[in-house]
């Protein structure tokens, strides 16, 4: 009998991550979908909709990002925490289904820092520094105006901050996730540390490329010590913010050397790489790409995200052995069983903005 040719066979074989296996390299990326009860505890809607995408073939979910604490990490008005018992219980029922689908969940940790607009437990923003952050809070997430002035974090603060993350970790492997990713990237707290223009301090926090990802590596190392060596932690990283899309590393391939090799010797299993394109040049019109950066400084898989949208594409992206893991985002929307139409030569659909970004997060009703 004539042999069926395997559609992608590097994009459906099997990666360990810790002593994680993941049946596929497909990952869904943590998108933010403000749909958990107002106490932060994950909801109905939010059980159906992981769900689905791992019936859709995901062999990992990320989740959306997801608070900390009860202080000033909550970012956006019905984002869910994992801070408390009942947030622990909540999201118990998600990756409880998400496992039975044959999937594994990672819960990503979000600290907001200055990009806060909607707090149920504190009234001002914390932050590297006292300074106003670019842009406007994000309308579809239910903010309109300037972000508020953050006030800049004390020594005290960032301990509690390292804690919260700690806590928070601890709290995620007893909701039944697999692993979890601390959120270094896209302008929220530790990549406002990271970023040479919204940290100005004059400590070790501060100055240097080496001293802006210090609290970055501090909280993997922190986070590593304390769950032990059994379960899955890895940082995302990116230039651009949701609050400014072209940003850049200033130092670019140098800054890229010294982040990317400051956190592989922080105890972490995966990091994970995102930019606007996963596969363009990251500074110049034709140098390497962010990923291949991170795959020349660590040892560890790189996770990528950023328009790989065609089975294609991320196909010929896990081929060229420089990324291990591609997570969809927007096409994961539109498409919650991206793999499984891969896997099978189906037509995706494409995705419709209107359909998923609703000007107010209070209405209920808008798709997930
Ligand atoms: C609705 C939405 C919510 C998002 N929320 C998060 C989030 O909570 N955490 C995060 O790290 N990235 C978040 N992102 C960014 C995505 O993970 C991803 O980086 C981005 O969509 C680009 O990937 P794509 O081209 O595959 O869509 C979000 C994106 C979207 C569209």
């Amino acid at each position: 009998m004539k042999e069926t040719r395997k559609n992608y066979p590097v994009l459906f074989s099997e990666i360990n991550i810790n002593s994680l296996t993941l049946k596929n390299r497909i990952a869904l990326a943590p998108m933010t979908r403000t749909s958990a009860e107002d106490s932060g505890v994950p909801s109905d809607r939010m059980l159906s909709y992981y769900k689905r995408y791992a019936k859709g073939g995901f062999s990992l979910l990320i989740s959306e990002g997801t608070y900390p604490d009860e202080m000033y990490s909550q970012g956006y008005l019905n984002q869910p925490g994992i801070a408390n018992g009942e947030h622990i219980t909540g999201w118990r029922r998600i990756t409880d289904a998400v496992h039975k689908e044959g999937a594994k969940m990672f819960c990503q940790l979000m600290h907001a820092g200055a990009l806060s607009q909607g707090n149920i437990y504190a009234e001002k923003t914390i932050a590297p520094s006292t300074i106003t952050p670019k842009g406007e809070q994000l309308g579809f997430y239910g903010g309109e105006g300037e972000y508020p002035t953050p006030e800049e974090m004390s020594k005290k603060e960032i301990q509690q901050v390292k804690e919260g993350f700690v806590q928070a970790a601890v709290n995620a492997r007893e909701a039944g996730f697999d692993g979890v990713e601390i959120h270094g990237a896209n302008g929220y707290l530790l990549d406002q540390f990271l970023t040479d223009y919204t940290n100005n301090r004059r400590d070790e926090y501060g100055g240097s490329t080496e001293n802006r990802v210090r609290l970055l590596v501090e909280v993997c190392q922190a986070v590593r010590e304390k769950i032990g060596k059994d379960f899955a932690v890895g940082i995302r990283i990116s230039q651009a913010k949701v609050n400014d899309y072209t940003h850049k590393w200033a130092g670019g391939e140098k800054d890229a050397e010294i982040i990317f090799s400051q956190l592989n010797s922080s105890g972490i299993d995966f990091l994970h790489v995102t930019e606007y394109h996963a596969d363009a040049p990251a500074f110049d019109d034709n140098g390497p790409s962010l990923a291949s950066l991170a795959r020349n400084w660590t040892n560890v898989p790189v996770f990528a995200n950023g328009n790989l949208n065609s089975p294609d594409l991320a196909e010929q992206v896990v081929s060229k052995n420089e990324i291990d893991v591609v997570a969809i985002g927007k096409a994961a929307l539109a498409n919650k069983e991206w793999a499984l139409k891969a896997r099978d030569a189906k037509e995706m659909e494409e995705f419709d903005p209107e359909k998923f970004f609703v000007p107010d997060a209070k209405i209920k009703n808008f798709e997930l």
